[in-house]
Parts: C-alpha cells; structure tokens; sequence
C-alpha cells in the first residue's frame, strides 16, 4: 500500500515533463514541489486566489492572482503541464476549472491533480467534526498555519465524481492511485501516525484518503 502521495507523484511528473517544458502551478500558494524540476521545466507560471501567498512563492518566473473557478489569463494551448495539488477540494466549479486546464494545455500536455478523496469513511467522518475542531487537528497534527487552511467544497472528489469531471471536460486518465495518507495529520501526537495508516490499510483501494491522478487531452488517445 502507498503511504507517500509525492512518491507517486515524481512517477506522473517524470513522465508528463520533458526537457523545455512551461508548467502551471493551479493553486500554488507559498511553495511548489515543481522546484525539483526546474532543470525540465523552463518556464514556472503560479496562479491563486491568495495573491499574499503566491507572491511569496520563491519558486516561480510569474505570479498571477486570479480565480481558477473563472476562465484563465492564459492563451489557449500554452503549457506543457498543468499541476494542482490539494486544489481541486476547494473549487467551487471544478467542470469549468477543468475545462479552463484543458483550454489552456497543449494537445501533448498533461494534467497532474492530487487532492482528497471524500469516498474514504475516515475522510468523510471528519467532513462530519465541526470546522473549529478541523482547524485543531490541522494545526496541532499536521502542523499547517491557520492561515493556510482553505474552506473546501469537496464537488469533484470521489473517483467517480473526479473521473466525470476529468472527462466532461475533455480528459483521458493516465494514471489514476489512491494513497494512503492520513498518517500525515497524526505526524506530531505520538502513535496517531501509526494508527492512522493501520485503520487505511484496511480499507479498500478507492476508499484511501488520497487521490493522485494524471490526464492527457482526449484527442491524443482517441486519434491514436
Ligand atoms: C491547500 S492549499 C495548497 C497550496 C499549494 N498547492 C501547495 O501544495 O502548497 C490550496 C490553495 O488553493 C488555492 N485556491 C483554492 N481555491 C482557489 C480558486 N478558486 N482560485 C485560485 N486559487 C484557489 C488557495 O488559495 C490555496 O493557496
């Protein structure tokens, strides 16, 4: 079973990087793991809501604040790779994101996604606990600021609902893994790392907290 969501994620972003590529950070906030791979990735544009964050992001060549539920400052078929990690649970109209990161892909690009998966019991329990108690574990679990805990709307994140979306808007998977990772919100109360992963173990697949996923235009695999 897969614990580690980045682990999975270098295998999607091996693949969906070439030498030259120009990449989309959606929702970068104030850090990107495309940092490891600016030796492919030639030009780093980040885009978010919380212009205070991504204009302290030291990772990109270009900041632009704007809202990735609305249409994209961006010409039709300008990158290589659109990347959104943890993003898509806050979307508010994930069919017209989605169909924004297709517009604005080339016909060879494609779209790496990680986020949270709502079909997972422990995931959908604490949709459960109130808001202030959320922030708690967060904090004190994870260790996130409080200022960088986002509210979620959760419109596109089971598998099915993911793939629905993936697909009205124009995509094809290419690789889609469910991880298990909660033990990440036990990380700093000794023993809950453990007993978090123990409970996922026994879950199904597509029942783990996590979903990594990557898309490649339709058309590659339909002319192909
Ligand atoms: C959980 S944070 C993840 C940040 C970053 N991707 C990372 O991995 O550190 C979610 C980010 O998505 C951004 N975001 C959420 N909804 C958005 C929207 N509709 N438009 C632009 N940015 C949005 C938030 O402002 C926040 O920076």
């Amino acid at each position: 079973m897969e614990t580690d969501h980045t682990v999975v994620e270098r295998r999607l972003l091996d693949e969906a990087l070439a030498p030259g590529a120009v990449a989309l950070d959606a929702g970068c906030g104030r850090t990107t793991r495309l940092r490891d791979y600016r030796d492919r990735i030639v030009r780093l544009v980040g885009v978010d809501s919380d212009e205070a964050a991504g204009r302290e992001n030291p990772y990109l060549d270009e900041f632009v604040p704007a809202d990735l539920d609305e249409r994209l400052p961006f010409a039709d078929e300008s990158f290589d790779l659109v990347y959104a990690n943890f993003v898509v649970e806050h979307l508010r109209h994930p069919d017209r994101t989605f169909a924004e990161w297709r517009r604005v892909l080339r016909p060879s690009g494609r779209l790496v996604v990680l986020t949270t998966n709502r079909a997972s019991p422990l995931m959908a329990a604490s949709g459960r606990v109130p808001e202030s108690v959320r922030l708690a574990i967060k904090r004190r679990g994870a260790g996130a600021a409080e200022g960088d805990v986002y509210p979620t709307a959760y419109l596109a994140n089971t598998p099915a609902r993911l793939a629905q979306t993936a697909a009205s808007a124009g995509f094809e998977p290419v690789s889609v893994v469910f991880v298990a990772t909660l033990h990440r919100y036990g990380a700093r109360v000794p023993g809950a790392g453990g007993l978090l992963t123990a409970a996922e173990r026994m879950l199904p697949a597509g029942r783990r907290s996590t979903i990594v996923a990557g898309y490649e235009p339709a058309s590659l695999t339909s002319s192909s």
